[in-house]
């Protein structure tokens, strides 16, 4: 996927498609938030509410989705929490919201976000593949476009998210619908047009074109990998959610539009348990 960010703040960066690890794809992402965490508050600040939680540029709430359940009286860990909005709002439904996410720059606007609206979410900077949390102290881990599509361990980030979910805790999180992978991202007709393989899961890099260093990077996985990884790591898949585009939502976020958002899915949101027999 092109990076969200691409403009006048980034250094000049080549897309290329290869082989990442994880030291390198967290070394990339993290100062890319920093850098670009200014002008994506500024720019998506409003429509994601200060005390808001959508799963995606479709805008499809929690309230409408209900994929965390009842989270009154609830511990709850959000993944890739960016200015924490979506905590805020569990905060305001009752539950003990707390973020985690890798860029300083992205958690100083969640303090920002708390001073002005009063609800405050107690952050922390980390990643999804170490979780700074002891054993089964969560019922609920979601992420809203947070981590899960930025980490090549995939299998270590599931794993910390059971290890801290207490027993039947759900595990919710939302990503780039699979799908998309196969089109270029463009908003526009360009963009309805498949050009590469979904099968093909070679990540999506940006390598800064003055130094050559990896300056952002996308992995990617099929539907099919997603089901098989929640199963292998003991999740049982409740429901997969595919939003629609609503009809009166002329938004444009990236490659998310209406002219692709009515003919193919561009969110894809996984909420799941984790059962302790598997
Ligand atoms: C698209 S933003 C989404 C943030 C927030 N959920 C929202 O809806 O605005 C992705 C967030 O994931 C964070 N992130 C990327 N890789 C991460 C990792 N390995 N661990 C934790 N957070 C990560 C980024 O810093 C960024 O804040």
């Amino acid at each position: 996927m092109e990076h969200p960010g691409s403009g006048a703040h980034y250094p000049p960066v080549r897309a290329e498609r290869r082989e990442v690890d994880e030291a390198e794809s967290r070394r990339a992402n993290g100062p890319d938030w920093d850098r670009y965490a200014d002008e994506y508050q500024a720019t998506h600040g409003e429509f994601l509410g200060d005390v808001g939680f959508v799963w995606g540029p479709e805008g499809l709430t929690e309230q409408r989705a209900g994929a965390l359940g009842d989270l009154a009286g609830k511990d709850v860990l959000e993944v890739g929490s960016g200015a924490g909005q979506c905590s805020r709002w569990v905060r305001a439904q009752g539950g003990r919201a707390i973020g985690l996410d890798l860029s300083h720059r992205q958690l100083q606007h969640s303090r920002r976000i708390d001073e002005a609206t009063g609800i405050r979410v107690p952050s922390v900077r980390g990643t999804a593949t170490a979780l700074p949390f002891r054993d089964n102290c969560f019922d609920v881990v979601f992420s809203s476009f947070g981590a899960l599509q930025f980490v090549a361990d995939i299998d270590v980030a599931l794993a910390e998210t059971a290890r801290v979910l207490r027993p039947w805790g759900r595990f919710a999180f939302s990503i780039t619908h699979p799908t998309r992978w196969m089109f270029p991202d463009d908003p526009g007709p360009d963009g309805l047009t498949a050009t590469q393989s979904y099968w093909d899961r070679t990540p999506y890099v940006e390598v800064d074109d003055a130094t050559g260093e990896v300056a952002y990077v996308e992995h990617h996985r099929t539907l099919g990998d997603w089901v098989a990884l929640l199963a292998g790591t003991g999740f049982v898949l409740e429901r997969l959610l595919e939003p629609e585009w609503p009809v009166d939502h002329e938004r444009v976020w990236g490659g998310w539009s209406r002219t692709r958002g009515v003919l193919t899915p561009g969110t894809a949101i996984f909420s799941s348990r984790w059962s302790p027999s598997r």
